[in-house]
């Protein structure tokens, strides 16, 4: 919807820009038209102020600390949904009925093997490959064996290549987990749920029985959920804009994971448990505050602060809640949990983070129950992509269906060398 426009004058420039209003948050301004107006680009390296495109999946507000998916808070879904529904949500907007549910559920569930000579391509990875290495590798491989599922201009394959990513990645996680202790590969069993079929292939192995646990299938079921989506985050948009060029679904969500893997980003998981760890009791928390305050140390409180949140990120504040009740119900107790209460304490009383509005996010207390449930740091942030897989794959989803979506190409500023000429070798 358009409102009225905005006026840029300067430099012999008199210029009127739409301004685009969407169904919530910030108003935009539409600058298409700047360059050839003004021969001027925008400046904006970390994207802070720059809408990069139109969506209607996810929406955050940062100053409320809100997310909701396709308008349903988080803390709703958390609540009441699980995480097949969410996918269906976010794949196609609305909530499904019954049947709409059994029959999403069951086409996910009938794709969960993968092709079989893609067992060999772990092989060539050493045992002690980072988790997040195998992924983007063998994910990315999947277009060498689904060709039949990479043609983006055709609606049916973009939906078969959706269907395989969401219903494969699980399988894939666990083989990269299993490969990496020695374990022979679980295959994916059918009568499980998709967080209970998750954990069979991750912790069970062919010598003994294995029953999944209610509560630790619920509180992955719920971790999902909350990692799903989360607007256009470093790692949806390298997905966009990997997307943007035609590249094949699989390709694009390799791309993704990649980026996911950085330390500021879904790496801050692994990072943030490693950091409780290193801090080890509560006494020595005020040493690594000191340090996170410190211009001059690089170090930085892990699973603190956030692009968007200036307030709780409410996938914290449920992370929270189920890490109490995950421990609780194990009959963990783990000393690690009460540096993290005791950190997000002291941090929220500090005024270095309440003035630069640095809250725990949802990395804070995802660690805490992953470690209390059998996951070894390493394959922290694979579950993150494991999970974002339905939101990025809906994401680019969204953006191959918009008919006015071009490759995405941004300018720079250049401060080079402006040109000059070649000086042979014997002259410089
Ligand atoms: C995720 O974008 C998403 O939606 C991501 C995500 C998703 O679901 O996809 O939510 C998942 O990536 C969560 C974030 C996980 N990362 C971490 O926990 C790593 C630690 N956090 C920081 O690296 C940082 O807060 C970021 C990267 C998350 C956000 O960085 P910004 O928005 O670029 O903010 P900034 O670096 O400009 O920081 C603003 C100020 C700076 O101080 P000044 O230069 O203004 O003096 O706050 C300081 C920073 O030094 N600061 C921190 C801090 N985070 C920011 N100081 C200490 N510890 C921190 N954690």
């Amino acid at each position: 919807m358009a409102k009225d426009p905005m006026r840029l004058v300067g430099e012999g420039v008199d210029l009127e820009l739409p301004v685009l209003e969407g169904s919530v948050g910030p108003d935009v301004i539409d600058i298409r038209k700047l360059y050839a107006a003004t021969g001027k680009f925008t400046f904006d390296p970390g994207f802070t102020s720059t809408a990069s495109c139109e969506s209607k999946i996810t929406y955050i507000d940062g100053d409320k600390g809100e997310l909701q998916y396709r308008g349903y808070p988080i803390e709703q879904l958390a609540k009441d949904s699980d995480y097949m529904e969410v996918c269906y949500l976010l794949l196609f907007g609305e909530l499904p009925s019954k049947a709409e549910k059994k029959k999403f559920t069951d086409d996910i569930t009938n794709h969960t093997m993968l092709h079989e000579q893609l067992h060999r391509f772990f092989s060539g990875f050493r045992r002690d490959a980072h988790p997040m290495a195998i992924m983007v590798g063998v994910v990315g491989a999947l277009a060498a064996f689904y060709h039949d599922s990479t043609d983006i201009n055709d609606p049916h394959q973009r939906m078969v290549a959706s269907y395989r990513l969401i219903a494969k990645i699980p399988t894939i996680a666990a083989m990269t987990f299993k490969y990496s202790i020695g374990q022979p590969f679980v295959y994916p069993d059918n009568k499980l749920s998709y967080a209970g079929n998750f954990l069979n292939m991750m912790f069970s192995v062919p010598t003994e029985d294995y029953t999944v646990s209610p509560t630790l299938e619920r509180a992955m079921d719920l971790i999902f959920i909350l990692h799903a989506d989360h607007e256009q985050n470093a790692s949806t948009s390298t997905v966009r804009l990997a997307g943007s060029s035609g590249a094949n679904p699989f390709a694009c969500i390799a791309a993704g994971i990649a980026c996911l893997w950085g330390p500021a980003h879904g790496g801050a998981n692994e990072a943030c448990l490693n950091m409780l760890e290193e801090i080890g009791t509560v006494d020595r928390i005020p040493e690594f505050v000191a340090r996170a305050k410190d211009k001059a140390d690089p170090f930085r409180l892990m699973g603190f602060g956030h692009r968007v949140y200036k307030n709780f990120d409410p996938r914290a504040t449920v992370m929270r809640d189920t890490a109490h009740k995950v421990l609780a119900e194990l009959g963990v107790d783990d000393p690690l949990f009460d540096v993290a209460m005791e950190l997000e304490k002291i941090a929220l009383e500090d005024e270095y983070f309440v003035s630069k509005k640095l809250y725990p996010n949802v990395d804070f207390y995802s660690g805490i129950i992953l470690r209390a449930m059998g996951f070894p740091t390493s394959m922290f942030t694979v579950l993150f992509a494991l999970a974002r897989t339905s939101g990025w794959i809906s994401q680019w989803k969204e953006m191959i269906e918009d008919p006015t979506q071009k490759i995405g190409r941004p300018r720079q500023l250049f401060t080079g060398t402006p040109q000059r000429d070649y000086v042979p070798i014997d002259k410089r």
